[in-house]
């Protein structure tokens, strides 16, 4: 197993391309079982969970041909049948294996797909996903950790979801693209991960108005047609390596990366003393001076999100004063917390908050956690910390982080992998 090893101390200066973003590519990976023909996405991540999503198409049937940056996804060859079943070996690796239901549903009238369970970072529940498809029609049982959903075709519906869940919806898409009739989602997740799905599947023929916003209506269609799309960049990892500059008072061009994508995460970095500012090529974030303490509340989009909490609160360790953060999306993502208490930060927890008080000098340990954001979040201290910081555990890293120690050695960090 790796190991990721930083020397603290070094300012990042220079430019940092942006892979193209995992939340995007697992699903748009998905949609490929709704068309007749091969699709092909370019700007796919490198990345495991873009492997497994991949590795379990292969399972289902799918051929993938895997050109690095671009795949093609082709459906099962002469007489070859889909096989309609995610197993638990792979939904227990990646939870986003469960998108795979609404196309098989919506395709082939049946789908069996294994419950993903709670996780590491919350309970994540799929009841919204599975309470959509009923409304369209489907028989929804569950035995033996499995979840099965059949329906000759699914017919338009009415869904009003209880929680804007990202996922959720994206299934719920992906099955309303090929019902009879007319479905709207209401309380929509406003993800842009959403609204590319919805891109693509537009392309592909499909009918659907309203991504991006809390209601998005889907006219059902009889087929879809194979497309070639680029996958968008990935605004998680735009936000991680900005932190990073901010932290290192660095100066760093992040390539392609979307500014529309990262509106509550600029504005909280401008309000901390950063200076952002979009070009031509990307989105420019220096560091400056003192940081200052900033407050966060994580919500759906286009709030703060979730999965820029970590990072965020690393920062606030380095800015003066106190700064209280709310983790409302997952009730348990804060599994970075005591490791970065091991390497000299002042946080206290109370359920749903967290206080950070700062501005306190970190130092390098050995760390690991259990999630990849507060991985990534490991890495960022470990950028600032004095002496040597070894980051255990790296594969959680490697699920959504493609070459993190390449990008940031690039822009002059003291970083390596190595064998743990
Ligand atoms: N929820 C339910 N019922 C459901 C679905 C969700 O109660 O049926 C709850 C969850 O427990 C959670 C909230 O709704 O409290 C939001 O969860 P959501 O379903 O939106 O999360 P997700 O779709 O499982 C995606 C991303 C996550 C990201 C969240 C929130 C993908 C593949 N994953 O997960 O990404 O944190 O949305 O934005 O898109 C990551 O990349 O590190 C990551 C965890």
């Amino acid at each position: 197993m790796d190991k990721i090893v930083v020397e603290g101390g070094a300012r990042l200066v220079g430019q940092i391309p942006i892979s193209g973003a995992k939340n995007a590519a697992l699903p748009l990976l998905a949609a490929a079982l709704l068309p007749s023909g091969a699709s092909t996405y370019h700007n796919v991540p490198q990345l495991a969970d873009v492997r497994t999503m991949a590795k379990l198409l292969g399972m289902l049937g799918w051929q993938v041909d895997d050109a690095r940056r671009s795949l093609t996804i082709a459906p099962p060859a002469g007489k070859a049948k889909a096989k309609l079943e995610a197993p638990y070996e792979l939904v227990k690796t990646m939870r986003a294996s469960v998108l795979v239901l609404g196309p098989l549903v919506a395709r082939y009238g049946r789908a069996r797909v294994s419950l993903p369970g709670g996780c590491a970072i919350g309970a994540r529940p799929i009841d919204q996903h599975l309470k959509g498809l009923a409304a369209m029609g489907a028989k929804v049982t569950l035995d033996h950790g499995y979840v099965d959903v059949e329906c000759k075709r699914l017919r338009g519906a009415t869904i009003v979801l209880d929680v804007p869940t990202v996922t959720g919806c994206e299934n719920l898409i992906m099955a309303a693209a090929l019902a009879k009739g007319r479905t709207v989602i209401e309380n929509a997740a406003r993800e842009p991960e959403v609204e590319e799905l919805a891109v693509v599947l537009n392309k592909m023929g499909a009918k659907i108005q309203g991504a991006g916003t809390a209601v998005i209506t889907i006219e059902g269609v009889d087929d879809l047609h194979p497309i070639e799309h680029a996958i968008i960049p990935d605004r998680i990892e735009a936000g991680t390596f900005a932190v990073a500059a901010a932290m290192t008072r660095g100066d760093v061009l992040l390539e392609g990366a979307r500014p529309e994508h990262l509106d509550a995460v600029i504005a909280k970095l401008r309000a901390a003393g950063v200076t952002v500012a979009a070009e031509a090529g990307g989105l420019r974030v220096r560091g400056t001076g003192e940081l200052t303490a900033v407050d966060l509340v994580t919500q759906p989009h286009p709030g703060f999100p979730t999965d820029m909490q970590a990072q965020f609160m690393v920062m606030a360790c380095l800015a003066k004063g106190q700064t209280v953060i709310k983790e409302m999306i997952f009730e348990n993502r804060y599994m970075h917390v005591p490791e970065l208490g091991r390497m000299g930060a002042d946080i206290r927890i109370d359920g749903r908050v967290a206080v950070v008080r700062g501005p306190v000098k970190l130092t390098g340990a050995k760390v690991m956690a259990t999630d990849l954001r507060a991985s990534a979040s490991l890495v960022l201290a470990g950028l600032v910390a004095s002496g040597k910081t070894e980051v255990l555990r790296v594969y959680h890293l490697d699920r959504g982080y493609e070459a993190i120690e390449k990008k940031l050695r690039a822009v002059g960090a003291k970083i390596k992998r190595a064998k743990q």
